[in-house]
C-alpha cells in the first residue's frame, strides 16, 4: 500500500506527522551542509549540540516548562522510569499509587522492590474502566510521592482532573503528553516514552522538578540517577541522538498546529466522532466510562470476539490499520495521537457505520 492509502491507528510506535518525516528525509544524508546523517555524528559535535539546545527550548516552551524544572533526554522507555522514580524518590518512605491499568500496576510492583508501597487507588475491581475520583483517593500523610498514569493506552481512560496531593505527583503521561496544557509546576516529575506523541522509540523525555534530585538510594545505578543526568545535561553518555532530532522536527509541527492549545481542542473533536458512534450504536459497547474516557486511545468491543477480529481485518484491508486491541484484553483500540489526522477519523467513522449495517443482527 502506499502511505496515502493507510491512515494508521497503532497504539505506539503510531503515526508522526509527515512534514516531520519529509523534512528528515530531506535532510537524511546531509544535515545542515555537515556532510553528514544525524545518525552520523558525535553527540558533543557543534551540529548535534545546536540540535539538542534547541529541541530542549521547544519542547520547554511547548509546555512552559518553569525553570525550577529540568528535562532530560534518557533511554529505557517509559518503563525505566517504574523503577528510577522509586530508587531517587522513595528511600526511607512510603509512596501511594493509583493503580488504573496496566502500566501503573506493572510500575506499583516494580516499586514494590525498594520501599513501602501503598495503593491509594485502584479500578481493577471493574476493569480498570474508570478512574477514581479525588475523594477515593486514600492518600498517605508523609507519604514521599503519589504516583499515577495520566492516560492508560491498554484500558483507554484517562485522568479528568490532576490529583489532588500534599506529596509531589509522579505521573506516567506517555500516551498523552503533547496533547494539552499542563501545569508543570503542579508536579514532581513527569516522563514520557516517546513513541506515541513524540518521536520515534528509543527517548524518554523525563521532566523533573530539580529539588527533587540528590536523593536517590545509595546503589542506584548511575545511570538511573536523576541527579548524574541533571548535572551532565543528559549527556553522561550518549543520548539517543536521532530520536532528539526527530522529537524537534515534531515539535516544528506542534508549532504549526497551534502547539498544545491547538491539539487539545482538535483532540476533543476527533475522539468525539468515534464516542457519538459507539453511543448511539446497537453494535459498539464503549470499554471506558463516559467520565473517564480517553481522546488519545478510544477502546471498544462488539461482544463477540470473532467479530471484533473482522472487523480490524476489514478495516486494514481498506487502509485502517492496526485497530486490533491489545493483546491482553482484545476488543478495538483505535489510537487518535496528535499525528492522526481528521480525515484518518472520518475515515474510521465511516468504516465503523458500515460494519454495523452490515453485520447487526
Ligand atoms: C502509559 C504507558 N506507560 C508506559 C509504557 C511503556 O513504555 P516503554 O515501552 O517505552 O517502556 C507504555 C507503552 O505503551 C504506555 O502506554
Amino acid at each position: 500500500m502506499n502511505r496515502e492509502e493507510v491512515f494508521n491507528f497503532a497504539a505506539g510506535p503510531s503515526v508522526l506527522p509527515r512534514q516531520a518525516l519529509e523534512r528528515a528525509a530531506a535532510e537524511m544524508l546531509n544535515y545542515n551542509g555537515s556532510g553528514m546523517s544525524v545518525m552520523e555524528m558525535s553527540h558533543r559535535s557543534s551540529f548535534f549540540k545546536e540540535i539538542f539546545d534547541s529541541t530542549k527550548a521547544k519542547l520547554k516552551a511547548a509546555l512552559n516548562v518553569p525553570d525550577s524544572h529540568e528535562i532530560l533526554f534518557l533511554q529505557g522507555g517509559a518503563s525505566s522510569q517504574f523503577s528510577m522514580v522509586p530508587l531517587n524518590l522513595l528511600e526511607d518512605g512510603t509512596a501511594d499509587y493509583a493503580v488504573t491499568g496496566n502500566f501503573s500496576n506493572i510500575a506499583m510492583k516494580e516499586a514494590k522492590k525498594y520501599g513501602d508501597i501503598h495503593i491509594a487507588a485502584s479500578s481493577q475491581d471493574d476493569n480498570f474502566s474508570y478512574i477514581p475520583a479525588q475523594d477515593q483517593l486514600d492518600l498517605t500523610a508523609g507519604a514521599k510521592y503519589f504516583y499515577y498514569c495520566s492516560n492508560n493506552t491498554i484500558y483507554g481512560t484517562a485522568w479528568p482532573y490532576v490529583p489532588r496531593t500534599a506529596a509531589p505527583l509522579v505521573c506516567d503521561m506517555s500516551s498523552e503528553i503533547l496533547s494539552k496544557p499542563v501545569d508543570v509546576s503542579q508536579y514532581g516529575i513527569i516522563f514520557a516514552g516517546a513513541q506515541k506523541n513524540m518521536a520515534p522509540a528509543g527517548v524518554t523525555v523525563v521532566i523533573i522538578d530539580k529539588s527533587l534530585a540528590g536523593r536517590e538510594m545509595p546503589f542506584t545505578p548511575l545511570m538511573m540517577n536523576y541527579k548524574t543526568m541533571i548535572d551532565k545535561d543528559s549527556m553522561y553518555n550518549t543520548p539517543p541522538c536521532w530520536c532528539i532530532y526527530m522529537l524537534g522536527l515534531v515539535l516544528d509541527w506542534l508549532q504549526t498546529q497551534g502547539g498544545v492549545a491547538g491539539m487539545e481542542k482538535i483532540k476533543h473533536e476527533k475522539a468525539s466522532i468515534i464516542y457519538d458512534i459507539l453511543d448511539n450504536s446497537r453494535l459498539y459497547k464503549p470499554c471506558a466510562r463516559p467520565d473517564s474516557r480517553s481522546d488519545m486511545n478510544v477502546t471498544f468491543r462488539t461482544g463477540d470476539a470473532d467479530l471484533d477480529a473482522r472487523f480490524a481485518k476489514e478495516a486494514q484491508a481498506r487502509g485502517l490499520m492496526n485497530l486490533k486491541g491489545h493483546r491482553s484484553v482484545g476488543g478495538i483500540r483505535a489510537s487518535l495521537y496528535n499525528a492522526q489526522p481528521m480525515e484518518g477519523v472520518q475515515a474510521l467513522a465511516e468504516f465503523m457505520k458500515q460494519f454495523e449495517v452490515q453485520n447487526h443482527v
